[in-house]
């Protein structure tokens, strides 16, 4: 079975295609950083109308890549939410049109079901169960998954998600969008002394996150020193670091209180090199080994569609031939799929 995933839930246009046997066969992105950089964040009807310009050259591309013609496609997976709607309406329809036309079956897929099972696509991958930590722009959560469809919430942020309140960091040092590499990149000069941040909701019981707090703390830290370089540099590495504790101390807890060794971390913060070093160090500690993707699947892409969407389909599940979107969502609304 051959499966093209679509992604199109935000700023990156990404197809790929994905074989039950061979595993994956080719991926691309598009990304549409250029365009919304000015702005400062995503403009959702500029991301929309790109995503309708770049679908379908990609997929065309993908498909010589992966030595296929659309015919020898066997089932479409696409991004139905959560995301922005104008965008995910693009690979919705897209997606559908396409396997109506070729008679194939087609997946609406969750993203972050996309993004909690793209460390499967790594050679040596988490068996079941896990848990998981996700961490994008617009989620952070701690769920622990006992198959494909089978997750129950353990902990989520009150205010901001992680990638926001990086994205909110950096701009407030006037790094440029997305934020969240270059704050990373600043942070290096930093000096981890300079500044201590607090760590939050960690002084009390459960696994939710709160980090609104931490990016006023940059802003009354930048208030109250003088704004150079350096001072920039120490505040990334204090905001970073605050970041990289906090999850450290709810991700040991969420392994306790579970009873579970392993430890999956995906989404865009995922790419995040500290965090990762950090993160695999918490879990050893812990009798726990952590999973992460490649850096390039955590962020947005469409392997981690298609690998989903296969998953699904292989156990006989099925989705509406309705063209719908849910740009609000939630991952433990779904189901495993039928056979599971
Ligand atoms: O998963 P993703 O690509 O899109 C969503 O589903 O939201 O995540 C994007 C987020 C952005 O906020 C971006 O700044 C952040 O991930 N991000 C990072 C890094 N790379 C991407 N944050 C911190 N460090 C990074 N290296
Ligand atoms: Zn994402």
């Amino acid at each position: 079975m051959k499966i093209v995933g679509i992604e199109t839930s935000c700023d990156e246009t990404a197809v790929a295609v994905y074989d039950a046997e061979l595993g994956l066969l080719a991926h691309a992105l598009h990304s549409q950083v250029d365009i919304h950089a000015d702005y400062g964040g995503v403009v959702p009807e500029l991301a929309s109308r790109d995503h309708v310009r770049k679908l379908l050259p990609l997929l065309k591309s993908v498909l010589v890549e992966a030595d296929l013609t659309i015919g020898d496609v066997d089932a479409i997976a696409y991004t139905a939410g959560p995301g922005l709607i104008g965008a995910l309406l693009v690979g919705a329809c897209v997606g559908r049109s396409l396997a109506w036309a070729l008679g194939v079956p087609a997946m609406a897929v969750h993203h972050m079901e996309g993004h909690l099972l793209a460390p499967l696509l790594e050679d040596d991958p988490p068996a079941f169960p896990f848990v998981a930590l996700l961490v994008s722009g617009g989620h952070t959560q701690l769920v622990e998954v006992n198959g494909v469809g089978q997750y129950r919430l353990l902990g989520d942020t009150l205010d901001d998600a992680i990638g926001e309140a990086f994205d909110k960091t950096a701009k407030l040092l006037g790094l440029s969008y997305p934020g969240g590499p270059a704050l990373e990149a600043l942070a290096i000069d930093g000096d981890p002394e300079r500044f201590q941040f607090p760590r939050p909701m960690t002084d009390r019981p459960g696994l939710d996150f709160s980090f609104s707090g931490l990016k006023t703390f940059a802003v009354n830290t930048l208030k109250s020193n003088t704004n150079d370089d350096q001072t920039r540099a120490d505040i990334a590495r204090a905001f970073q670091d605050a970041v990289i504790d906090t999850f450290g101390i709810k991700c040991k807890r969420a392994l306790k209180e579970t009873g579970l060794n392993r430890l999956i971390v995906a989404g865009g913060v995922s790419a995040n090199q500290a965090l990762r070093l950090y993160l695999e160090d918490v879990a050893e500690d812990n009798n726990a080994r952590a999973y992460f993707p490649r850096p390039e699947f955590c962020t947005d892409n469409a392997a981690m569609i298609a690998f989903a969407g296969y998953q699904r389909l292989r156990a006989g599940k099925s989705s509406s031939p309705a063209i719908k979107v849910q740009p609000r969502w939630s991952l433990d609304t779904l189901t495993a799929p039928v056979g599971k």
